[in-house]
């Protein structure tokens, strides 16, 4: 098949508006927009200014109403439990109505914020679409994250209320949530005033009278009562969600996604992105607690009349390599999303693929691959064990949804290993040095996209326009800065390398390594630290701290380098994946006091590195050197 991409691209060129506008008739408003797009709107823009809309409403009411109320919209597969739960469209929509009236009783209006912090149980896609049934803004806390963290997102976003459960399942570890969630709000500024926890049977807990709330006991009496919450209308430019991601510094952003454009832009990508139809399962292997499990878990599927799959588990150890070819051949799914490392991990337990042949994959099509870059030697291992097409796709927190693809709903195009293909409609992908002027074709620099940001982009940072034009539009005016470094060919493939902030990618988890930094130097006996990534060949990177002490600290080494990996793992939470502290005598620094991490990263992954000019005093490197090859990094 030929590929449509580059009619269908410029057609988007040609006109963005219209485009758009006929993108968004895929979708039910309650009142047509004033403007399509109106540049005096908003920071850059807002798309569909005037329209009124539900996305519950599009992703749940419309196609019980529309003729797919028995069919599955979605399955949780538990594989820590062994246990599965199938909902139909019908059945979604009472849980969703159910627990919307339970929020609605508890005083939750339309703009109110809800934060959920919750495992991956149906229930998160519930409480995330009765929020936005009720036009209540979710903010869905990653359950790997501790209490500070957690605290620091309730002060930011001041939620009425946050529906947790009582824990998590890790392999071989059960997370207590109710501890963090009660020192969250202790720790916190801001006090929600209710909370809704889902007790689960593998570990109950105690709930605080008058303030928390059984959620089985809740929805059941909702259920009962046969309560009918209709969904609320809301303005396309209201915030449906605000999800935190890592910045430069320990404060994280909270991202905006509004209603009209988030569902026109994943509507549109279901289709002619990823190739899938309605009353076909989709499965994004990722969490909730992420963009892709927002996008590509709950609304994307969902809006697209889609099955999706709420996978809980991982894909080796729950029980074995196998999990996944399981869930893709139960289930029969015809498309999955997950991130290059879970493939990794899969090749080191199961490198000759046994475990694949064992399960019936003959109605599995595509594997989409996005969250950092995808090695050639993970894609090319995937497709000779799977036999479908493996695509590597790029974006972001802040798109919602890719900035580039190799559109399989368009017809593919040629895959070039290494590049996640070619800029989806909505994005003009330019590369400009650091002066903000055009490279030549092939040449490495500042990946940017053209404003405006097309429908599903943020329009800004919650509560934090000037942090968002800072963070994003300032450096190269007329652009947004992706803070990825890369390169386009000249047939337009794009090349994503590296980030041009403080910014890693472990096991596809973005974390901030300022933010690490923060928690370090909070250790009584360090004076001065620096957080960088270094390759894992599982992980993509995992941080490493390096750590001067304060002179005169006469204790154990050993024992204060435990001590800042458990403070990171307390403060921020397990998903930091701090393992490496390395203590050395001073940090490398230029004249006027810059900390060369960029210089430490390269010798501790053995690339290629030259003196700085600037550098204070060059035998500080071969310092470092010698602390990394003790600890066998770098040899
Ligand atoms: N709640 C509590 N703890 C969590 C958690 C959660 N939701 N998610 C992860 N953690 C913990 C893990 O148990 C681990 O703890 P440990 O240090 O005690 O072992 C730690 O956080 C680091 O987790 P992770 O980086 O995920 O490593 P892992 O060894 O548990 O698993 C992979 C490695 C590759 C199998 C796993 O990262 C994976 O499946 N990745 C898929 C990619 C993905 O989901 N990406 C999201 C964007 S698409
Ligand atoms: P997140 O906001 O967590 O989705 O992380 C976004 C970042 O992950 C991007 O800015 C990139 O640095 C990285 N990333 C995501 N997908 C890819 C990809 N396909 N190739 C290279 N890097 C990627």
């Amino acid at each position: 098949m030929t590929s449509r991409y580059h009619e269908v691209y410029e057609s988007w060129k040609r006109d963005p508006e219209g485009f758009w506008a006929d993108a968004a008739s895929a979708i039910d408003w309650f009142r047509r927009w004033d403007k399509v797009f109106d540049a005096d709107a908003g920071v850059y823009g807002r798309w569909f200014v005037g329209a009124e809309c539900n996305t519950c409403h599009n992703a749940v009411d419309r196609h019980v109403a529309g003729g797919r109320a028995e069919q599955l919209a979605l399955i949780h597969d538990s594989a820590v439990t062994g246990t599965q739960r199938r909902f139909t469209y019908r059945e979604l929509k009472d849980e969703v109505t159910a627990l919307a009236a339970v929020l609605q009783d508890l005083g939750v209006t339309r703009g109110d914020r809800v934060i959920i912090y919750m495992p991956m149980v149906a229930e998160a896609a519930f409480a995330m679409l009765a929020c936005a049934r009720l036009g209540a803004i979710h903010s869905v806390v990653f359950g790997g994250f501790a209490a500070k963290e957690l605290a620091t997102r309730i002060d930011d976003s001041r939620p009425k209320l946050i529906v947790s459960a009582s824990c998590g399942l890790e392999p071989g570890r059960v997370v207590s949530y109710k501890p963090l969630l009660d020192g969250a709000i202790d720790i916190a500024r801001h006090k929600p005033e209710r909370c809704i926890i889902l007790q689960r049977p593998q570990q109950g807990c105690d709930l605080i009278a008058g303030r928390d709330v059984d959620y089985a006991e809740a929805v059941a009496a909702a259920k009962a009562a046969g309560r009918a919450v209709p969904c609320v209308p809301v303005l396309a430019t209201d915030p449906l969600y605000v999800l935190y991601t890592s910045g430069t510094t320990g404060q994280p952003k909270g991202v905006v996604r509004d209603n009209g454009g988030h569902m026109v832009a994943l509507h549109w990508s279901m289709g002619n992105q990823y190739g899938v139809r309605p009353g076909e399962v989709f499965w994004a292997a990722s969490d909730v607690g992420w963009v892709v499990g927002h996008s590509y878990i709950v609304y994307g599927p969902l809006l697209a009349g889609c099955t999706t799959i709420l996978f809980e588990g991982k894909p080796v150890g729950t029980p074995d390599a196998g999990t996944f070819w399981r869930v893709i051949s139960e289930h029969k799914v015809a498309a999955l999303f997950t991130a290059p490392t879970a493939f990794r991990a899969i090749k080191k337990e199961d490198p000759k693929g046994e475990f694949v042949r064992k399960y019936d994959l003959s109605g599995f099509r595509t594997l989409f691959l996005a969250g950092e870059r995808a090695d050639p030697e993970t894609i090319k291992w995937a497709e000779a064990q799977l036999g479908v097409p493996v695509v590597d796709h790029w974006w972001q927190t802040e798109t919602g949804s890719p900035i580039s693809n190799n559109p399989v709903g368009l017809g593919m195009l040629p895959v070039k290993y290494g590049s996640p293909a070619v800029p989806m409609p909505g994005y003009d992908v330019q590369v400009l040095d650091d002066a903000g002027h055009p490279v030549p074709a092939g040449t490495l620099g500042n990946v940017v996209v053209r404003l405006p940001l097309p429908p599903g982009c943020l329009p800004t940072l919650w509560n934090a326009d000037q942090r968002f034009i800072d963070s994003y539009l300032s450096e190269f005016p007329g652009y947004y800065k992706t803070a990825d470094a890369g390169f386009i060919d000249a047939d337009n493939y794009l090349f994503i390398m590296a980030r041009t902030d403080d910014i890693i990618n472990v096991a596809g988890h973005r974390l901030s390594t300022g933010g690490m930094e923060e928690v370090i130097a909070e250790h009584p006996d360090v004076a001065e630290c620096a957080v960088i990534g270094i390759h894992d060949e599982m992980k993509g990177q995992v941080p490493c701290g390096f750590v001067v002490l304060n002179s005169g600290v006469t204790r154990d080494v050993g024992t204060i380098e435990r001590e800042i990996v458990a403070l990171v793992r307390e403060r921020i939470g397990p998903v930091a994946a701090l393992k490496l502290v390395v203590t050395i005598k001073r940090l490398p620094k230029t004249r006027s006091g810059k900390i060369l991490r960029g210089t430490m990263q390269k010798i501790a992954d053995k690339e290629a590195w030259a003196m700085p000019a600037t550098i204070d005093d060059p035998a500080i490197l071969d310092e470092i050197t010698a602390a990394l090859n003790e600890r066998g990094i770098g040899i």
